[in-house]
Formats: C-alpha cells, structure tokens, sequence
C-alpha cells in the first residue's frame, strides 16, 4: 500500500519540542521505525510549516491508498485543509499526538477532522502506528 504520511507546523521539532506534551522522539526516526516494521508497505512523508504547502501536499497525495494527517494548529483553524480533504478521493485519518480534547478549549474544534474517516488524539506517536493498521488491515 501506498500511504503519504502530512505533518504541519512545528512537528519538525518533534523531540525538542515541548517534551512533556509531544515526548522525546524525532519523527524522523520514529519513521525509519515505521518503515521497518511495515517493510510491505510505501511511505511518503511530507512536513510543512506553511498552511498552503500543506493544501498542495494533500492534493498531490490523492491516489494513495491513504494519508495521514497531522495539521498541529492548523487542525483547529483551516478551512483551506478541510476543503482540500473534501476535494480529494484518498481517505485521510487524522492522528493528534496529544490528546486535544483534554487541553486547551479552542484545541477541541477540528475543521479537518470533520472531512477525515476518523481520527485518533493522545496516544502518542502510536497514533500513526495505528492508523496504519487501519489502512492496512
Ligand atoms: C497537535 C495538537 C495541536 O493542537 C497542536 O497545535 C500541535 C500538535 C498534536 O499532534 O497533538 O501542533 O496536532
């Protein structure tokens, strides 16, 4: 299968970043990780600070078998994500490394998450792990 993982904002400094919230790993490696424990599988990895990157990063992976999205704060605030999910015909879940719903109110609202099959919040890395298995199994 083909499966184009799309992090946002911020998620470059996963391991630096805020280590008590989002832990210790880069996602880099967590994705050579991953690679390996799903040899069968291709995967396709896209970061972008930029709102519009991700637009075209999500436009540009229609035709895999699934995506895997993490917007970070986009989540909570573009419309311009959420349409380009709806636009697309490649399933996307969304995946939160920490759980959304039990910080911040304005954290609790996902536009993207609304156009996603469905999303996983506050597992950690294991949330792409398990969105794998979703689009695998
Ligand atoms: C995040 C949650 C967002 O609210 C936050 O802005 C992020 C990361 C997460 O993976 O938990 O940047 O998407």
């Amino acid at each position: 299968m083909k499966i184009t993982i799309i992090n946002g904002p911020n998620l470059n400094l996963l391991g630096k970043r805020e280590p008590s919230v989002y832990g210790t790993e880069a996602f880099e490696t967590f994705l050579e990780t991953l690679r390996k424990k799903f040899p069968d599988h291709e995967f396709t990895y896209h970061q972008s600070n930029v709102e519009g990157e991700l637009v075209t990063f999500i436009q540009l992976a229609d035709g895999a078998d699934g995506i895997i999205l993490n917007s970070g704060a986009y989540t909570h605030t573009s419309l311009a994500i959420a349409d380009a999910i709806a636009a697309i015909h490649t399933p996307v879940v969304e995946v939160h490394i920490s759980n959304v719903f039990a910080r911040e109110d304005f954290r609790h609202v996902s536009y993207s998450g609304a156009k996603c099959i469905g999303s996983v919040s506050g597992l950690g890395l294991k949330g792409y792990e398990l969105a794998i298995n979703y689009f695998i199994a």
